[in-house]
């Protein structure tokens, strides 16, 4: 149950608009790897919720929930992106397995926050001081700074390596 509203906040349906088309996935962020473009979607589909509950209110115990689905996510995508970017020699590995590595400490690193607050603890909507928040911050920094950038940066060279067809436009 929320304990406040986005009115609260001052927030604009357009405010939330915006948050929303950032964790909307589409083509232009295709890496031509219809399995890891599978994953990334599956991931921001379930950011958007994550945005949703940050909207609205949740309480700790849903957070923790949402949280560890987080991880396991990204751990089975980061598994599967390394294995497939080692086999095509991707000279970046070491530099993007190091961004990995980093994100997922961070992730675990709030995990372990939101064990010390109760279970029916609020984490108020729309509050950048309510605990969902650095989860919000998190998917968005993956979205926006690991996705559309790191990501995006081996699409030529899953070309290259024959793992993605050429793009045509
Ligand atoms: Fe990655
Ligand atoms: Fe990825």
């Amino acid at each position: 149950m929320s304990s406040t509203n986005q009115e609260d906040f001052g927030r604009t349906p357009m405010q939330g608009q915006t948050i929303n088309n950032l964790l909307q996935w589409g083509d232009h962020l295709s890496v031509g790897h219809p399995e890891i473009d599978a994953q990334h979607k599956e991931i921001y589909e379930f950011g958007a919720e994550i945005y949703e509950s940050w909207r609205d209110g949740v309480r700790v115990g849903q957070l923790r929930i949402a949280t560890d689905r987080l991880l396991g996510l990204l751990r089975a995508h980061f598994l599967y992106e390394e294995r497939l970017l080692a086999g095509i020699g991707y000279g970046d590995l070491k530099q993007h397995v190091a961004e990995h590595r980093s994100m997922l400490k961070e992730l675990q690193g709030m995990r372990e926050h939101f064990d010390t607050l109760s279970d029916d603890d609020d984490s108020p909507g729309g509050s950048v001081l309510s605990p969902n928040w650095s989860v919000m911050q998190f998917i968005l920094g993956f979205s926006l700074g690991h996705v559309m950038t790191s990501d995006m940066n081996y699409r030529q060279s899953l070309v290259a390596g024959g793992k993605a067809p050429k793009p045509t436009a």
